[in-house]
C-alpha cells in the first residue's frame, strides 16, 4: 500500500507531454508481434499494464527490446507464429492485455494459462469466452468464467459474425485479433461504436478491414483473415484518459493555464472533453495532426467555473474510463450532474460506480447512487475534501481523488497510490512539477 495525500495546488502552469495511450500501446505490441520484420514503436506507455503484455509476448516467443529513448522494437513472428508458452501469462491489473491476447491465443493451436492480480481475477471473461468458443477455442476457467483460465486454441479456427452484446472495445478486439489467424472473413457488429484503435492500427499495418455504418449508428467491421502483416513504425499518441486528470486540475485550480502536448483526439475517446465543454470549460485545441493513423492535438486549458449537466448513457463508450474524473468535475459544478448508462463501471478495475460514490462521500460531496447512474450534487466551486478514499486497486480512482485534493479546502488522502503506475508512471512527480502538492501520507503499509 502506498498512501498519498493531495493538498491545495498552486496555479498549474507550463506545457507537459502526456504519457502514451494505454489502449494503443497494447495494440502496437500485439500487432508488431503478428507482423513479419521489426516494428519500431515510439512513445509506448511504459506503465505496468503494457509491460505485462510485452512480458507475455516474450513468453510466446516474440523478441522485444527497448532503449533509453523510449523506443521499443518488436521482432514479429507473423500471424499464427506464437510458440507454446512454457509459463503462466500474468497480466497483472490489465483487462485489455488479458482479453486482447486471449483473442490471439484462441486461434493458436496450443494451451496457454492466463492469470492476473486480485482485481483482474474478479473481472468477467465470459464476454470473450463466448465468441472465441464459437471460433473453435476451448476454455477452462474458475467459476464465473474468471481468471485463472486456460485457453486451448483452435487448430482449425472458424471465422464468425458476432454482434456485441455489451459495448466493449476489448471484446470487439479479441474477436478481430482471433480472426487474424482464421480463414476468410470475421465480422463484428457493434450496435454502439466503441474505441476503434484496433481497426485503425490493423489498417495501418496493411490488413484488410472494412467498416460500414448501419442506419441506426452502429458499425459492421469485416476483417480478412490470414494476412501477411509487414512491420511498421508506430508513434503512440498521448492518452486522452491520462490527460483528463491534469486537464481537470487546470480547470479547477484558479489561475491555471496549462498546455498538454500530443494527446489523442480520436472522437471515440473524447466524450469527457465534450462534456467538460458543455459544463463551461474553455478548451483550446491546437495543432491538429495525425500520428500512426490516429488524430492528435495539443490542448490548452485555463481555469473556469463549471455548471451541472445531464450526461446521456449513449456517450458512455466514448468516455468509459473518465467517469471518476468527471465525477470530480461534477462535485465542483453548480447544480446536480446526472450520469447515466454506467452499468459497465461495475466491472472495471474496481466496482467503479461504488468506488466513485464512496470517494465523493468521504470528501464531503452528496451523491445518489443508482444501479447504473449517479447524481452528484455540486458545490459550485468550493470542494470540501478532508477524507480518505479507498482506491480498491483502481488507478483512476486514485488519480481522480488526488485531483480532487488539488482544488479542495482540506487535503484528500488515498489509501493506495501504487496502482497509478499501471497507466500513468510518474504521475505524482509530473503533477507536482506543474503546481500540485502531492506527498506520501502516514506510514507505508
Ligand atoms: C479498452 C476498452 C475499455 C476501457 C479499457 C481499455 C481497450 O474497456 O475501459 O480501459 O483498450 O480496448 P471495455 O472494452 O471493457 O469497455
Amino acid at each position: 500500500m502506498r498512501p498519498l495525500q493531495s493538498a491545495a495546488a498552486d496555479p498549474l502552469h507550463g506545457t507537459i507531454p502526456v504519457p502514451g495511450d494505454k489502449s494503443i500501446s497494447h495494440r502496437a505490441l500485439l500487432l508488431g508481434a503478428m507482423a513479419i520484420g521489426e516494428t519500431e514503436i515510439a512513445g509506448l506507455l511504459e506503465g505496468d499494464d503494457v509491460r505485462r503484455t510485452a512480458a507475455a509476448l516474450r513468453i510466446l516467443g516474440v523478441e522485444i527490446t527497448t532503449d533509453d529513448e523510449n523506443v521499443w522494437r518488436v521482432s514479429g513472428v507473423g500471424v499464427g507464429g506464437f510458440a507454446e508458452p512454457d509459463d503462466v501469462l500474468d497480466f497483472g491489473n490489465s483487462g485489455t492485455g488479458a482479453r486482447l491476447l486471449a483473442g490471439l491465443l484462441a486461434t493458436h493451436p496450443f494451451t496457454s494459462f492466463l492469470t492476473g492480480d486480485v482485481s483482474l481475477r474478479r473481472r468477467p471473461m465470459g464476454r470473450i469466452v463466448r465468441p472465441l468458443t464459437s471460433m473453435g477455442a476451448r476454455f477452462i476457467s474458475r467459476s464465473g468464467l474468471r481468471l485463472p483460465m486456460a485457453v486451448i486454441g483452435a487448430a482449425t479456427p472458424v471465422p464468425i459474425a458476432y454482434t456485441l452484446p455489451v459495448a466493449s472495445a476489448q471484446v470487439k478486439s479479441a474477436v478481430l485479433l482471433a480472426g487474424l489467424n482464421a480463414p476468410a472473413t470475421t465480422r463484428v457488429v457493434e450496435p454502439t461504436p466503441t474505441r476503434d484503435h484496433t481497426e485503425r492500427l490493423l489498417r495501418y499495418f496493411g490488413v484488410s478491414v472494412r467498416v460500414d455504418e448501419t442506419p441506426d449508428g452502429g458499425r459492421i467491421i469485416d476483417l480478412d483473415g490470414q494476412p501477411e502483416i509487414t512491420a511498421r513504425k508506430v508513434s503512440v499518441p498521448g492518452d486522452p484518459s491520462s490527460a483528463a486528470f491534469p486537464a481537470l486540475a487546470a480547470v479547477l485550480v484558479p489561475g491555471s493555464d496549462l498546455t498538454l502536448r500530443g494527446l489523442g483526439t480520436n472522437p471515440l475517446r473524447t466524450g469527457f472533453y465534450a462534456t467538460l465543454e458543455e459544463m463551461g470549460a474553455v478548451l483550446d485545441w491546437q495543432n491538429p495532426r495525425e500520428e500512426g493513423g490516429e488524430p492528435v492535438a495539443d490542448l490548452r486549458v485555463k481555469a473556469s467555473s463549471l455548471v451541472a449537466v445531464e450526461v446521456p448513457g449513449s456517450r458512455a463508450p466514448a468516455m468509459i474510463d473518465e467517469y471518476p474524473i468527471l465525477a470530480v468535475a461534477a462535485a465542483a459544478a453548480k447544480g446536480t450532474t446526472v450520469l447515466n448508462g454506467l452499468g459497465e463501471l461495475r466491472v472495471k478495475e474496481s466496482d467503479r460506480l461504488a468506488a466513485i460514490a464512496d470517494g465523493l462521500r468521504a470528501c464531503g460531496i452528496e451523491v445518489e447512487e443508482g444501479q447504473d447512474r449517479l447524481a452528484i450534487h455540486g458545490t459550485a466551486g468550493r470542494l470540501p475534501g478532508g477524507g480518505c478514499v479507498r482506491t480498491q486497486m483502481d488507478h483512476r480512482i486514485a488519480m481522480a481523488f488526488l485531483t480532487f485534493g488539488m482544488a479542495s479546502e482540506r487535503p484528500v488522502q488515498v489509501d493506495d497510490g501504487g496502482m497509478i503506475e499501471t497507466s500513468f508512471p510518474g504521475f505524482v512527480d509530473r503533477m507536482n512539477g506543474i503546481g500540485a502538492q502531492i506527498a506520501g501520507a502516514g506510514k507505508k503499509a
